[in-house]
């Protein structure tokens, strides 16, 4: 019986996973060419000591920005796991296993200016999630971060029984359980974080993106009452227009009109944010927006030649500062206003602002080394860049430091 309905859950985390691949690849985001000039980057071999490191600070506004800072290379400690040995790995993200040999991409610390990271300790933090529940609400790059939070987490867990993944089939929550600490952490499938024509969590490749910019209520009453929230919603939206819907997905009589993106984001974040107003439970959950995740699917924006992307990169790129002509940074102040507004209201929403160390790290995304849901052509395989995904990240690799950032975050006082 149990077997069986193992056997049930596996099936369906795959198709979601296949769904979710083709969901993100399938989005075209409009990019302008950048010029680019590299300068020396300082990298040194630094490994850690064992234990906690101090953590220097006590808020956004304080000296230590812990967003600001630069990648150290660091083969002692890390990877933190291996991609083989967590089984709640995705086939989507597991880059040595399909194939990549190069494997610096999993070996690099990140390194703050004017403070340092702790150090991830997965009991400690089991522990104080003990009795709670944290989730994960977003696309497939929040979707990633989950993983990498679970296999960071799995392996401290010795007791095969002691964890497991919850999904009900046709859901859009996939939940993994640590009955050990009566803890669960939790991805929930909702791109564009209001109602969409997006939300199925496995058909969604959908030619036109629909919103009904007002409603949230489907989703949100599933996560409201987690004591961690962890949000993100960027690349679903790299379009110029968005349908906004008035009425239902199922009333023939529904009013459509088109948006301007960045006018249909703000309505979508206003609903988002009025919700957490009126249902967060402010003494007991916390909140966080991952911002922007950059892609790297146009090797001219750093230098390299204009047919390529990420594909056969196997260094970051090493100008201090860079960032793609492709990230847009009024998406993120839209964010950054919404979180605004909510704090003069009393609710504290930490943006971790993950975008500015993810830019440099081109040779972070799986490219060709993930599983291919379809066969490919012969024409793909003699051109790789085509069918490379420069979007998602490699595990062990970047994600893995989000999830120290949010660490930090998470035993901030
Ligand atoms: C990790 O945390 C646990 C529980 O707080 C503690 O007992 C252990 O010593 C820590 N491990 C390291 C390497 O600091
Ligand atoms: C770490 O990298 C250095 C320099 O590349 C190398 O000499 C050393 O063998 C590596 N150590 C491990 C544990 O991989
Ligand atoms: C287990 O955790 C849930 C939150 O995920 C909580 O509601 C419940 O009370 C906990 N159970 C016990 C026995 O503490
Ligand atoms: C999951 O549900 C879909 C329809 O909603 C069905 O086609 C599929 O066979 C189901 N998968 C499993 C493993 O039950
Ligand atoms: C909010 O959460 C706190 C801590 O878990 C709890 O004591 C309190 O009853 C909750 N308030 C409401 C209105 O549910
Ligand atoms: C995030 O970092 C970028 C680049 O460093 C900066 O422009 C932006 O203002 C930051 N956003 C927040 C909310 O800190």
């Amino acid at each position: 019986m149990v077997a069986r309905n193992q056997h049930m859950i596996t099936l369906s985390v795959v198709q979601f996973f296949v769904s979710l691949v083709f969901a993100v690849v399938f989005l075209a985001a409009v990019y302008m060419a950048g010029g680019l000039v590299t300068t020396s980057f300082d990298v040194i071999n630094r490994a850690k000591e064992d234990g906690d490191v101090t953590l220097l600070f006590s808020g956004d506004d304080s000296e230590c920005n812990l967003f600001s800072g630069k990648w150290v290379f660091d083969n002692k400690s890390y990877p933190l796991y291996k991609d083989r040995e967590c089984e709640f790995m995705s086939d989507q993200l597991a880059c040595n296993k399909f194939g990549r040999q190069d494997l610096s991409y999993q070996q690099w610390r990140w390194q703050p200016h004017y403070c340092d990271l702790p150090r991830f300790n997965a009991t400690r933090l089991l522990e104080r999630l003990r009795n709670k529940r944290m989730v994960f609400v977003g696309d497939s790059l929040n979707r990633g971060q989950w993983v990498s939070m679970v296999c960071l987490l799995d392996s401290s867990i010795h007791n095969p029984k002691m964890k497991f993944l919850n999904y009900i089939n046709g859901s859009n929550l996939i939940s993994f359980k640590a009955p050990g600490y009566n803890a669960s952490i939790e991805f929930y499938w909702a791109p564009l974080l209001v109602e969409s024509n997006s939300d199925d969590p496995v058909n969604h490749r959908l030619p036109e993106r629909i919103i009904k910019s007002q409603s949230i209520e489907k989703h949100a009453r599933v996560w409201t009452d987690a004591d961690i929230l962890v949000f993100n919603s960027y690349l679903w939206w790299r379009q110029p227009h968005i349908k906004v819907l008035w009425g239902s997905f199922e009333d023939k009589n529904g009013i459509y009109k088109e948006v301007e993106m960045l006018r249909s984001y703000e309505l979508a974040l206003k609903t988002w944010s009025e919700w957490l107003e009126i249902h967060v439970n402010r003494t007991k959950t916390r909140l966080f927006f991952m911002s922007m995740s950059p892609t790297h699917e146009r090797a001219e924006e750093w230098g390299a030649s204009n047919d390529q992307n990420c594909y056969g990169e196997t260094d970051m790129i090493i100008k201090d500062g860079y960032t793609s002509p492709g990230t847009d940074p009024k998406m993120m102040r839209i964010v950054e206003n919404s979180i605004d507004e909510l704090k003069t209201r009393g609710l504290r929403v930490h943006i971790l602002n993950i975008t500015q160390l993810s830019e440099y790290r081109k040779e972070g995304h799986p490219s060709i080394y993930r599983k291919q849901w379809d066969s490919l052509s012969e024409e793909q395989l003699s051109n790789p860049s085509s069918y490379s995904d420069c979007i998602h990240w490699c595990l062990p690799g970047v994600p893995d430091v989000w999830n120290e950032l949010l660490y930090a975050y998470i035993f901030q006082q």
